[in-house]
């Protein structure tokens, strides 16, 4: 007999499908029309379903039991178990008992522990040759009759084999489901379990409450006749096979009641805020599932390449997104303040939502972010509460820096984490004096997040010169030393971006700054008022734009409300000595950040040394500097950058790695890069899960001679969500590829 599939080692001769209910069925379905085995075989107790599957012609041959097909398996059959949880343990004993250890044997129960226990006390042990399974794709519909050979296409098929499981069968039923359509992932049998039991479990069990609650009403019939909206869903979902989730229940108990109990704690504070007119709890509950889905909409796909192709000509007028670093000191600010605070132009990117985030788990009410507008109540200097569960802080380095200072100085409790490049960044620049000022800070041995705040204790005020240009640190200690029973002085021997300054003399903060000596004195202890902040477009988002009318010949695009604060224009002094045909007009010089536009046409560019002190002004402009001086004509030379290194990525030596591939010669130093200028290739770039390089690699692609692709740009949502649809508005070309 040949076979019709063979892929890898794997090849299927009998497919043996116990139980045709939806899934069952719908497997013969797909493999029938699929060829995926040379014979298919259904097995049910009854003679009517039989019956149907043969009128559908989506088995070969048919049985009442396995017992009948006993002597006849052979080691390239697989034997799928799709009957109800409950009844596994009884097949499985008939497995035992009838098919050889050679047969490849899985399942389709929503449960993967229970049919794991099932397995063990029919065999004595888990058998290598069954690879416990869960096909994503149930449906309210049931039986055989809603048998689809496409059901299992785009959903997902979750696999939890034992460390014993053999691999030959694994593979095997990995392939037969990649074959089917579907998304095939590994699990272990509890982490399942308990994801599902929230995800699945738990809402058609609500489901299943609502609706019997509301059909048992007096005015049941009106309720019913009147289901719009997302009451349809819940009716919808109610309908479902009442077997397969009695057995769900029963089979799962464990997770469903964990996640039951904590709903209906959370359900019954719902009530009780009703109640109360708690409009605060309200409106926080709500804003913050909400923000948890938008967040998710950027987190949908597991990574993203970008490709980036030459195009022609640039043009076009935009806005890009509110500044990262305000946005941060505006919620941090705004729920320190007594009352009320209005902002606009809030970014939102995971970074400011992170902190956005925090401070609501501290509870605050902020309402919001609606295109960029929120409303922030303000809970006074000394009414942040303990947050029930560690704040995680995501990619976001100014979250974590300039919240260690706040929280350091609170008399709760907190635990300060973040995503793997987060968790790999200095902190002690920040715990040395705030340890100094009396604060109570755990951080890992080498001094990196996890950050533990243990609080309660009076700071008292500090006298610091900064060792390392770094806003950040120098906000983390103005945070701090607003608590602290006194006057602190914090000097700053190179300039960094003053937004914490700015932003503390707008909401009338105890603070002065004397521009002369380069110190910033803060009263500990002086409660600030809410007030209303206008966020400008962020220069850092601009620059990507810059770099790319600047290097891309014909282009000329201009940049609307884009923060032109004197500590962050580094760039725009950098291009311009590189020759770049930049131009600002419309000048606000009023606003707490002074705001411009910024016209940007081609020129041709040429290498410089760039100035040290503009280094400092120019931190996180760095990426696209350097992909402007790949296309300049002769050297440019960067020094005294040494902070690179700890950005979001090492970002010299990203930079360095990804022009390498591009064709472009790099000198890497201790503290800088020397840069050659000359023809951009086409290649892959890593962009090491960093937002900027991601940005700045997209712009190369302008002047490549073919296409560039650069992975893992997932990141850009931190600061830039839109980069790409603004990106392609001024003609840019950029694919996305999701893997
Ligand atoms: C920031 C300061 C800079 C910058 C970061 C944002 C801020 O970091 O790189 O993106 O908002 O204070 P350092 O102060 O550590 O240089």
């Amino acid at each position: 007999m040949t076979n019709k599939y063979r892929a890898g080692d794997s090849q299927v001769d009998k497919l043996i499908v116990l139980g045709l209910g939806l899934l069952g069925a719908s497997i013969c379905a797909a493999a029938k029309k699929l060829g995926l085995a040379n014979e298919i075989i259904g097995i049910s107790r009854r003679q009517s379903t039989i019956e149907i599957a043969h009128a559908k012609e989506i088995i070969d041959k048919s049985s009442d039991s396995l017992a009948t097909l006993a002597g006849n398996f052979g080691e390239d059959d697989l034997l799928v178990l799709a009957v109800p949880t409950l009844a596994m343990k009884s097949v499985l004993s008939e497995c035992q008992e009838h098919v050889p250890p050679s047969v490849t044997i899985t399942d389709v129960a929503s449960v993967k522990t229970k049919i794991i226990e099932f397995a063990e006390q029919v065999y004595g042990d888990i058998p290598k040759n069954f690879v416990p399974g869960h096909p994503i794709a149930g449906s309210e519909k049931s039986g055989i009759n809603a048998a689809n050979p496409d059901l299992f296409k785009n959903h997902k098929v979750v696999l939890t084999p034992k460390e014993m499981t053999n691999q030959g069968h694994i593979n095997k039923v990995s392939e037969i489901w990649t074959r089917l359509g579907a998304d095939v992932t590994f699990m272990n049998a509890d982490d399942h379990d308990r994801i599902f039991a929230a995800t699945s479990h738990l809402p058609h069990y609500l489901a299943y409450s609502l609706v019997d609650t509301l059909s048992r009403e007096s005015n049941a019939n009106e309720i019913f006749d009147h289901a719009a909206g997302g009451f349809k869903d819940f009716t919808r979902i109610a309908g479902s096979d009442p077997i397969m989730w009695h057995d769900i229940a029963l089979t799962n108990s464990r997770f469903i009641l964990e996640i039951i109990d904590r709903y209906i704690a959370d359900i019954t504070k719902l009530r009780d805020a009703i109640e109360k007119k708690d409009s605060r709890y309200l409106v926080d509950t709500f804003n913050r599932s909400r923000l948890f889905k938008t967040k998710k909409t950027y987190r949908k796909d597991r990574s993203i390449d970008f490709i980036s192709k030459p195009c022609g000509e640039l043009r076009g007028e935009i806005t890009v997104p509110g500044d990262k670093s305000v946005s941060h000191r505006s919620i941090i600010f705004g729920s320190l303040a007594q009352g009320t605070s209005e902002i606009t132009g809030f970014l939102e990117g995971e970074d400011s939502l992170a902190t956005l985030n925090a401070f609501r788990e501290m509870g605050v009410l902020i309402e919001g972010p609606e295109d960029g507008r929120l409303i922030i109540h303000g809970v006074g200097l000394h009414g942040l509460t303990e947050p029930a569960r560690e704040l995680d802080l995501g990619n976001s380095g100014t979250s974590m820096r300039l919240m260690t200072g706040l929280l350091s100085a609170q008399q709760f409790k907190s635990r300060l984490v973040g995503d793997e490049s987060l968790s790999s960044r200095p902190m002690r620049r920040v715990t040395v004096p705030l340890l100094e000022m009396g604060a109570n800070i755990r951080t890992t041995v080498d001094g990196t997040p996890p950050v533990e705040l243990i609080g309660g204790r009076l700071l008292k005020p500090i006298k610091y010169t900064l060792p390392i240009a770094s806003a950040q640190l120098k906000s983390s200690l103005i945070l701090a030393a607003m608590y602290a029973d006194g006057e602190s002085v914090i000097i700053e021997p190179v300039i960094t971006r003053d937004h914490t300054e700015r932003m503390m003399t707008a909401f009338g903060c105890n603070i002065s700054v004397d521009d002369s000596s380069r110190s910033i004195k803060i009263q500990g202890g002086y409660q600030h008022i809410g007030t209303r902040i206008d966020i400008p477009g962020d220069i850092s988002s601009a620059a990507f734009f810059m770099v790319a009318a600047a290097i891309c010949p014909g282009s000329e695009i201009n940049l609307l409300n884009i923060g032109i604060n004197p500590t962050r224009i580094g760039v725009i002094n950098i291009l311009k000595e590189m020759g770049a045909d930049i131009k600002i007009t419309n000048r606000q010089d009023e606003l707490c950040e002074p705001t411009a536009n910024i016209r940007v046409r081609y020129s041709s560019l040429k290498g410089i040394e760039i100035p040290e002190n503009q280094v400092s002004l120019a931190i996180d402009e760095f990426p696209i500097i350097f992909v402007a001086a790949a296309c300049a004509t002769g050297d440019t030379i960067l020094r005294g950058a040494e902070e690179l290194k700890v950005k979001e990525s090492d970002r010299i030596e990203s930079m360095a790695k990804g022009l390498k591939i591009l064709g472009i010669e790099t000198d890497v130093f201790d503290d800088g890069i020397k840069i050659i200028g000359g023809k951009i290739g086409s290649g892959t770039v890593n962009s090491n899960h960093d937002h900027r390089i991601a940005m700045a690699f997209s712009v190369a692609g302008l002047r490549s001679s073919g296409a560039i692709t650069i992975q893992n740009c997932k990141n850009i949502a931190t600061s830039f969500p839109n980069f790409v649809d603004i990106a392609r508005s001024v003609g840019m070309k950029i694919d996305l590829e999701s893997n």
